[in-house]
């Protein structure tokens, strides 16, 4: 077992959650033990390269994986309930109530032929036991204006195609918001907008979650982005958790290799004058994961000793917060930051 960092009063903790799909080649593991906490109000970014399992591990919290063929092992506990196996009538009842999520593609979750203020309204009504059309309508329009909708009245009406990409990204998170979730999960949420709109998004998020105190899970591939958002970052290789720091540390003394090796290929975080890198290499595929470190063959610190299995481990010199990186060598290591 790997012991999550746990936050005081932790609101969600993942406890060695395996995620895997039934194939023709038999059942594959796509996350291994992934273990971590959120706070409340915290709001922690999941960072790594594509196909390093981000997206399957927030639709585990949501219970959204495509369940005929997903199984997830291990512990979601959320409040007390274990979200990996709670019956799917009481999960309806956490999902876009508790927990909501907003994704990439926000045409993808609305409904082109009801307008905005219909589909905000009945995120709401979804979840109340005598809810009143008036009142629904009252609170998408509050809902609207908290999410930066100018004319939050006349928008009501309005139907997707209607809107920009930035605004429809802003009615996603109203419906997000509107039942004032603990847990935002979200999933490249700016990845399709231009870069002005990704930051005026990023900016409404964090400002929401400051005002609200609702808990956000970012998963991105900027770490500019979780630089400028989050208070933690966790990092994923191959699955695997592999740091999990404050996010200052991470981004300055980052502990594990593979962190180091984000940070080195990012253009606005790299020093300025340090020369762009990528690492070299891909990522392994679920179906052929070597033994021991994951990251050891694209590793320019690999060494014997990492053909053993590594666990997420304690790594906190004195003075700093918990922090914790699955890597034989961090204690030791130097590795280069954002800033070094
Ligand atoms: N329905 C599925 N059936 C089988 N394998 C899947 C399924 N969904 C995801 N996977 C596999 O799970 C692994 C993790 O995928 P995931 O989408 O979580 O990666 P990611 O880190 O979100 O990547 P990206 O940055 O590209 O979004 C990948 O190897 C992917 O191919
Ligand atoms: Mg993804």
């Amino acid at each position: 077992m790997t012991a999550p960092t746990t936050s005081p009063g932790a609101l969600l903790t993942l406890q060695d959650v395996t995620i895997a799909f039934r194939t023709s080649r038999g059942e594959v593991p796509v996350t291994r033990k992934v273990s971590f906490s959120i706070g409340r109000g915290e709001r922690v970014g999941l960072v790594g390269e594509s196909g390093c399992g981000k997206t399957v591990t927030g639709l585990s919290i949501m219970r959204l994986l495509p369940m005929e063929v997903a199984r997830i092992h291990g512990r979601i506990d959320f409040e007390g309930q274990d979200l990996a196996t709670l019956p799917e009538r009481q999960m309806r009842a956490v999902r876009g109530k508790d927990i909501a999520m907003i994704f990439q593609e926000p045409m993808s979750a609305l409904d082109p032929v009801f307008t905005v203020g219909t589909q905000i309204a009945e995120a709401w009504l979804a979840h109340q036991k005598n809810g009143s059309a008036s009142e629904a309508r009252e609170r998408a329009i509050k809902a609207l204006a908290q999410v930066g909708i100018p004319l939050p009245e006349r928008r009501f009406d309005e139907y997707p195609h209607q809107l920009s990409g930035g605004m429809r990204q802003r009615v996603m998170i109203a419906m997000a918001i509107i039942c004032e979730p603990k847990l935002l999960i979200a999933d490249e949420p700016t990845t399709a907008l231009d870069v002005t709109v990704q930051a005026q998004i990023m900016d409404l998020l964090r400002d929401l979650s400051e005002r609200t105190g609702t808990a956000m899970l970012f998963i991105t591939h900027d770490l500019g982005v979780v630089a400028e958002t989050c208070t933690r970052m966790l990092t994923m290789y191959a699955g695997e958790v592999v740091e999990d720091a404050p996010v200052d540390n991470a981004l300055m003394r980052p502990r594990h290799p593979y962190t180091s090796g984000l940070l080195r290929s990012l253009p606005r975080l790299a020093e300025r004058h340090a020369r762009l890198s990528s690492i070299p290499g891909r990522v392994p595929s679920p179906t052929g994961m070597p033994a021991g470190c994951r990251y050891r063959e694209r590793c320019e610190f690999a060494e014997a000793a990492c053909t053993a299995e590594q666990i997420l481990r304690p790594v906190a010199m004195a003075g700093e917060l918990p922090r914790q990186a699955r890597c034989v060598r961090a204690d030791e290591l130097e590795l280069r930051g954002a800033v070094s």
